[in-house]
C-alpha cells in the first residue's frame, strides 16, 4: 500500500504548534479541556495573526469532535493562507487559496461580520466570502466550514462548495463545483456531464489537455434529458457517481478497503502534486495516511513523471531525455509557458527532434489522424505553431498530435512507434551563411518576437486570472497579483510538503 501525503512529515512540529496555540485560544473562565475550545464565531469576531509567528498553524475555530480546526496556516516558508486542518495528521483538507497569498511575516487579520474577510495590513482584502449574510461560522464534524443564519438550515456559504485539492467524506463534487486544483497548480480534476477527467494546466489554464478520464458506467451520454452526475466519497470505501436530482448511482470507483467493510475511518481524495488522484484513509491513533486508491497505477503513465521532454522507461523506474543534446537526466528542459506562435502568424525558431520507440501514455485523449505515413504525421505538426509534437504508430497508421508543451513520454520497445518533437531554439546571435545585414535584421526581429511573446504571456496570465475569478463566481474575491507571487506560492506549497 502506498503511504504518504502532504504535510505528514511535519506532524510533530504542527501538533506541538497546535498545542501551543490551543492554549492561547480564548477559554471560558476557570474551565478546562476540549469542551472549552471555540466552537463558533459570531458577528464582530476578529483574529489577528501574529506577524512571523513560530507556529505552523494558528487555529481560531474548532469542530465539536476536536478533529478539525480552522485558522491561519503557514504555507512554505513565508506564505499565509486560511485552512481547515485535520489535526491528528496536520493535513489541510481545505484551503482558501487566494490568488495572492498572504505574507506570514505580516499581521494578517480575519474578521467575521456577516461574511468572512482576510485582510493584509498593506495590501487590503486578500480573500472573502462575497455576498454572504450570516450570523455565525461553525466547523462541522465533517470538516465543512459553514457560514449560517439562525433561521435557515441551508448554509449561506460552505467550504465544501469551493474545494482546494481535496474532497472528504460526504462532500458533493458537482458540475458547478470549481475543479480540484493540485497545490502546485499544475493539475486539475474536472467533472463533465457524465465523466470525470484529470487535466494538465498549461499557459495559465488556457490549455488543459486531459490525461485520464473516467466515464460513469451506467450514465447515458447520448440522453440529453439525463441530469449531470456528481461524485461523493462514501464511508464504505468508494467514490460514487450519482445522477443529480434522483441520486441514482451510475458508477462506483472502489477503494482497496471496500471489500474489507472498513467503516468508521476518515477518508479523503486528493489531487496530488504528481498529477495522480489518490484516496487515503486515517484510523484513530494512526501515524500516517494510508492510500487505498489511485487513478493512475503506473508511474510512467503520470503525465510529468520525468518532467518536460523526459522519457519514462517502464519497469525500470528510470528517466531519460528525449534528446541527448542538453542533459542526460531530468530535468531535460525547462517547462514551456507559451506556445511557438508569433504575433505575425509565423512560428518561432525551434529544432525538430526525432526519436524511435516512444509513445504517449494517454494517447486516446489526444487529437489523432488516421492513415498517415510517418512523414505526413510529422508535417501535420511541423507547420502548426500550436503543435509541440507528434507521435506516430507505424503499425496502425495513427498519428497523435501534442498541441501543448511536451511532457513525459513512455518508452516502448517497438521501432514503429516514432516521435517528432519541437524544442524551442533560444535566441542566439550565431547564424550561418547570413550577411551581417540579414543577421542584424533577424536579431531585431527576434527581439521584437521575444517582446511580443512576453506580452502574450502576461496578457495570457491576466486572461487566466479573469477566468479564474469568473469560475470562483460570487464566492471569493480574487485579487490579481504579479505572476511571481503565483510561482512562489506553488513552490512554497512544495516546501510545506517536505
Ligand atoms: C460531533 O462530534 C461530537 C464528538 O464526537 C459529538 O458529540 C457531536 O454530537 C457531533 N456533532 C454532530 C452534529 O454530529
Ligand atoms: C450532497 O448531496 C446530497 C444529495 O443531493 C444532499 O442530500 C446533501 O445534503 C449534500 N451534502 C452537502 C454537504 O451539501
Ligand atoms: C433519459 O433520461 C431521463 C432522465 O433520467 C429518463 O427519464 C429517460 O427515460 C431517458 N431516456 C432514454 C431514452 O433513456
Ligand atoms: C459492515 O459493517 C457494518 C457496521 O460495522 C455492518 O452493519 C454490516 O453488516 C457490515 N457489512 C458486511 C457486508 O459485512
Ligand atoms: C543520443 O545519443 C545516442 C548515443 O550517443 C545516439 O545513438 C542517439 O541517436 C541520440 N539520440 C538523439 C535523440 O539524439
Ligand atoms: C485508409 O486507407 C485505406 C486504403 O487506402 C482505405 O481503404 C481506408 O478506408 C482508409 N481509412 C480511413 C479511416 O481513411
Ligand atoms: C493547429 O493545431 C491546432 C491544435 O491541434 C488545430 O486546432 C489547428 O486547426 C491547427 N491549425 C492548422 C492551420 O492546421
Amino acid at each position: 500500500m502506498m503511504k504518504g501525503g502532504k504535510g505528514v512529515p511535519a506532524i510533530a512540529a504542527i501538533v506541538v504548534a497546535v498545542l501551543c496555540v490551543a492554549s492561547a485560544v480564548p477559554r471560558l473562565h476557570g474551565a478546562k479541556g476540549e469542551g472549552d475550545l471555540v466552537k463558533q464565531l459570531l458577528n464582530g469576531f476578529t483574529a489577528t495573526h501574529a506577524a512571523g509567528a513560530t507556529a505552523q498553524f494558528e487555529p481560531v475555530l474548532y469542530a465539536t469532535n476536536g478533529v478539525f480546526a480552522f485558522g491561519f496556516l503557514r504555507v512554505g516558508s513565508a506564505s499565509l493562507d486560511l485552512a481547515v486542518v485535520h489535526l491528528p495528521s496536520s493535513f489541510p483538507v481545505w484551503r482558501a487559496t487566494p490568488a495572492r497569498p498572504g505574507d506570514w511575516s505580516r499581521a494578517a487579520k480575519l474578521t467575521f461580520d456577516s461574511s468572512m474577510v482576510l485582510t493584509d495590513p498593506d495590501d487590503g482584502v486578500l480573500w472573502q466570502t462575497l455576498d454572504t449574510i450570516g450570523d455565525a461560522v461553525v466547523l462541522h464534524n465533517s470538516s465543512n466550514l459553514v457560514v449560517r443564519r439562525y433561521d435557515r438550515d441551508d448554509p449561506s456559504w460552505q467550504s465544501f462548495d469551493s474545494p482546494s485539492d481535496t474532497l472528504v467524506l460526504d462532500q458533493n463534487f458537482t458540475v458547478s463545483t470549481p475543479p480540484l486544483i493540485s497545490s502546485n497548480r499544475r493539475f486539475a480534476l474536472r467533472l463533465g456531464k457524465t465523466y470525470m477527467a484529470l487535466q494538465m494546466e498549461f499557459y495559465g489554464g488556457r490549455t488543459t489537455p486531459t490525461y485520464w478520464k473516467h466515464t460513469a458506467l451506467e450514465a447515458q451520454p447520448q440522453n440529453a434529458s439525463e441530469p449531470p452526475v456528481y461524485g461523493r466519497i462514501d464511508a464504505r470505501g468508494f467514490f460514487g457517481l450519482y445522477l443529480e436530482g434522483g441520486g441514482q448511482k451510475v458508477d462506483t470507483l472502489s477503494f482497496d478497503t471496500f471489500v474489507q467493510n472498513l467503516t468508521g475511518v476518515f477518508r479523503r481524495m486528493t489531487l496530488d502534486d504528481d498529477g495522480n488522484l489518490r484516496a487515503y484513509y486515517w484510523t484513530d491513533g494512526a501515524k500516517d495516511w494510508i492510500s487505498d486508491y489511485k487513478a493512475i497505477a503506473d508511474r510512467c503513465e503520470l503525465p510529468t513523471s520525468c518532467g518536460a521532454y523526459g522519457l519514462c522507461v517502464p519497469g525500470e523506474a528510470q528517466c531519460q531525455c528525449l534528446d541527448n543534446s542538453t542533459s542526460t537526466s531530468p530535468p531535460c528542459h525547462a517547462e514551456e509557458t507559451t506556445d511557438l506562435c508569433a504575433a505575425s502568424g509565423q512560428q518561432l525558431d525551434f529544432d525538430g527532434v526525432r526519436r524511435k520507440r516512444v509513445s504517449v501514455a494517454y494517447k486516446e485523449e489526444l487529437p489523432s489522424e488516421t492513415n498517415r505515413t510517418a512523414g505526413e504525421c510529422e508535417q501535420a505538426c511541423a507547420g502548426n505553431c500550436s503543435c509541440w509534437g507528434a507521435v506516430f504508430n507505424g503499425a496502425s497508421g495513427y498519428c497523435y498530435l501534442i498541441d501543448f508543451p511536451v511532457e513525459t513520454l513512455v518508452y516502448e520497445a517497438d521501432d514503429r512507434k516514432m516521435g517528432y518533437f519541437k524544442v524551442r531554439r533560444l535566441a542566439s546571435p550565431k547564424r550561418t551563411r547570413m550577411s551581417p545585414g540579414v543577421t542584424a535584421a533577424t536579431a531585431l526581429l527576434s527581439l521584437v518576437l521575444v517582446g511580443l511573446g512576453a506580452a502574450g504571456a502576461y496578457s495570457g496570465y491576466r486572461l487566466w486570472e479573469r477566468r479564474k475569478r469568473k469560475r470562483a463566481g460570487m464566492e471569493q474575491e480574487l485579487v490579481p497579483g504579479p505572476y511571481k507571487d503565483l510561482k512562489s506560492m506553488g513552490s512554497s506549497n512544495n516546501s510545506f510538503k517536505t
